[in-house]
């Protein structure tokens, strides 16, 4: 199991004390969601910020780029020591070849590579070609673009149904799941086959010194 703190959650005016939150932590990424003010209302963080981040992360990046392109990213990012790139199906939904160019392009540059759904697309548009190629599936359990919104319950059909396509064809790809993720659902999606769960509310609501335990909580 991953846990991959949100650090949208995060106190933005002192970044590098809440990264050390993490420190001594195992099994954790940090999830950097990444907005473009196009693709969803919000904007967050890009490039000068992540550069910083990159430097002092002692944990892998996990970078979640809810962005209207994509491929300026795979090619603007690919110094900032990136663990895994995400992006969205929806941006290619009628461009099924670009997509699929774009998994591989990204694939060239990041040691792992994502695609994520938003609430409302079905999980069947992920057809077995494309889940062959990824190495991760993020399955968003609130409408991407804002922290701390409640969970909604039908992700976790999506979560069932893409650990059963995962088992059935032996493939490599994990299950994350992302947004409004608390100690009751985090159970729910494990339970569900999570094997990564993005969490912001849950864990920075808690102080520095509750952080190990408030991570804890979320997985057992
Ligand atoms: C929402 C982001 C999430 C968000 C989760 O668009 O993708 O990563 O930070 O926040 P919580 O855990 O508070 O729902
Ligand atoms: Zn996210």
């Amino acid at each position: 199991m991953i846990i991959a703190p949100s650090l949208l959650a995060a106190d933005f005016l002192n970044l590098q004390q809440e990264l050390k939150r993490f420190d001594g932590i195992n099994n954790l990424w940090l999830h950097l969601d990444i907005m473009d003010g196009h693709f969803v209302p919000n904007l967050t963080f890009g490039h000068p910020v992540v550069e910083l981040l990159s430097k002092m992360a002692k944990h892998p990046l996990d970078a979640h780029f809810m962005v209207t392109n994509p491929e300026f990213y795979i090619d603007t990012f690919k110094d900032y020591k990136i663990h895994n790139f995400t992006f969205h199906y929806e941006v290619f939904e009628n461009n099924l070849p670009e997509l699929h160019r774009l998994i591989q392009k990204a694939k060239t540059l990041y040691p792992s590579v994502g695609l994520s759904i938003k609430p409302h697309t079905d999980v069947s548009v992920l057809s077995d070609e494309i889940l062959k190629a990824l190495d991760l599936v993020l399955v968003m359990s609130v409408e991407p673009g804002f922290g701390g919104q409640k969970f909604m319950p039908q992700s976790l059909y999506k979560v069932k149904m893409l650990k059963l396509k995962k088992e059935q064809l032996a493939l490599k790809f994990s299950i994350q799941i992302d947004g409004g993720i608390n100690e009751q659902t985090a159970k729910e999606a494990i339970e569900a086959g999570a094997e990564n769960l993005v969490a912001g509310s849950a864990i920075f609501k808690h102080s520095f010194e509750n952080t190990a335990s408030a991570i804890k909580n979320l997985i057992s």
